[in-house]
């Protein structure tokens, strides 16, 4: 009878158990839906990691939990939880690194229209050109911040978001015009455009009759280089790291990477390359990395390889978003940045966190890589058929020979007046300003002496 009783009492008790599991597995996917939510929906994050619209990656927005989740999350210091991110986020964020062996595997991400929503202090090329919305406003504070300190409005977005298809004409272009060689040195192949990413920017200057002229990071525009640090932006190809980006010098195009890091790189004298590639061993589990910048700002970052046997990633994140506001980016290459504001309040940095910066960046030396020289290229010389660069015709213009006659072709489009501006024509290898005169660098010297 007993036997008899036990086995009469499974069908209402299986019953239940397959009740309790099912319950079980929706209660499970209902927090695993609300952690993840928060990623997206945390006020606090600078960059949000997920998009809503314009990425190309399908499918990259929902969410599954893999296998491991909440396995460990009981290992974690206090205050810290998981995140589950898809593995194909590696691809996302400001601080992707795309350069000639890293293609972008994104096309745009969270795009605006900059015309629409820029600052007067700076004038925008076409008024169709997008970025990225965060980029775009920290643009404005650092363009503000320019206008207040230099009084300068000679200056435009030239160039932001490139789909692959903008890059190849670029591409293509300056081929015919400035030859192979030249192009190799300063325009990326298709696909592995960082313009591509929507996290950067070229500027140019204006001279008085409106036209657009190289801007050369020289005199009053030295500023933008000196300070973007403090606004988030990196000037992405420096003079000396040519043999690391493998992209010559570039004053003009500026990088966003978020205002922790542009102080670190500047202050470490690191490209993107060498910190993206260093911060590899700054692993949450090895005590990450502090960045101290004392009243700019105190941020933990730390780096989170992807679980290459799952489809997802577990990230430690501060549990309490509000007091520890985050970001996670991609670096696409092989995993995650987090970085932590502890500004407020330090009680999230781990004991082991270190403030040093070690790195061997012997690796990163392209071994055959050889400094391009645009006045020995015959190649491009007779390609441009005796041409001068940036300003083919600057003899017969009248903006080295017009006075400042106050016409509309001296105000910008929000009518401001604009300034002269100082020009370094590459073919001369002179300075010239608005008087005209030459200046040339006799003494090799970096300074400018008039003829
Ligand atoms: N001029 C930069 C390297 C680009 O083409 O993306
Ligand atoms: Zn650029």
């Amino acid at each position: 009878m007993r036997r008899k009783s036990k086995i009469s009492v499974p069908n209402g008790f299986l019953a239940a158990i397959v009740m309790l599991i099912f319950v079980l597995g929706i209660a499970t996917m209902l927090v695993s839906g609300h952690k993840l939510s928060e990623i997206t929906q945390n006020k606090n994050v600078a960059e949000p990691l997920n998009t809503s619209s314009g990425n190309t990656l399908e499918g990259i927005n929902s969410r599954a939990i893999s296998p491991n989740a909440f396995e460990e999350e009981s290992n974690l210091p206090n205050g810290y939880r998981f995140v589950s991110v898809l593995n194909e986020e590696i691809y996302k964020g400001s601080l992707v690194l795309v350069n000639y062996q890293h293609e972008s595997r994104i096309d745009g991400e969270n795009l605006v229209n900059i015309y629409e929503n820029i600052s007067s202090s700076v004038g925008v090329k076409e008024d169709n050109m997008m970025i990225n919305s965060v980029v775009l406003d920290n643009m404005n504070v650092f363009f503000d911040a320019f206008k207040e300190a230099k009084g300068k409005t000679s200056i435009l977005i030239s160039s932001s978001y490139r789909s692959k298809n903008d890059q190849q004409k670029i591409y293509d272009d300056s081929v015919k015009e400035t030859g192979k060689k030249s192009t190799a040195y300063y325009v990326a192949v298709p696909g592995f455009s960082e313009h591509q990413t929507g996290y950067c920017f070229d500027t140019a200057a204006i001279n008085k009759d409106n036209e657009m002229v190289e801007l050369d990071g020289e005199g009053d525009f030295s500023w933008l280089s000196e300070n973007c640090n403090d606004y988030g932006f990196i000037l992405r190809y420096p003079n000396d790291k040519t043999n690391i980006t493998g992209i010559g010098y570039e004053s003009w195009h500026f990088r966003y990477v978020g205002k922790a890091h542009s102080l670190f790189m500047t202050k470490h004298n690191l490209c993107l390359e060498e910190y993206i590639t260093g911060i590899q061993k700054y692993t949450f589990d090895n005590g990450g990395l502090l960045i101290d910048e004392g009243s700019k700002g105190k941020w933990f970052v730390y780096y989170v390889p992807k679980l290459v046997a799952f489809n997802n990633t577990e990230i430690p994140v501060p549990a309490d978003s509000e007091k520890f506001p985050y970001n996670v980016s991609g670096d696409n290459i092989g995993g995650f940045i987090v970085t932590v504001d502890v500004s407020k309040d330090s009680s999230a940095i781990p004991n082991n966190a270190t403030s040093e910066w070690s790195f061997d960046n012997s690796d990163l030396i392209i071994k055959d890589f050889v400094d391009y020289d645009p006045y020995n290229d015959t190649e491009r010389d007779s390609d441009r058929s005796g041409k001068k660069s940036n300003n083919d015709d600057w003899e017969n213009d009248s903006f080295w020979n017009d006075e400042d006659d106050g016409e509309s072709s001296d105000k910008d489009r929000n009518g401001s007046e604009l300034e002269y501006v100082d020009y370094y024509d590459d073919y001369d290898e002179n300075y010239k300003t608005d008087d005209g005169n030459d200046y040339s660098d006799n003494g090799d010297d970096g300074e400018y002496y008039e003829e």
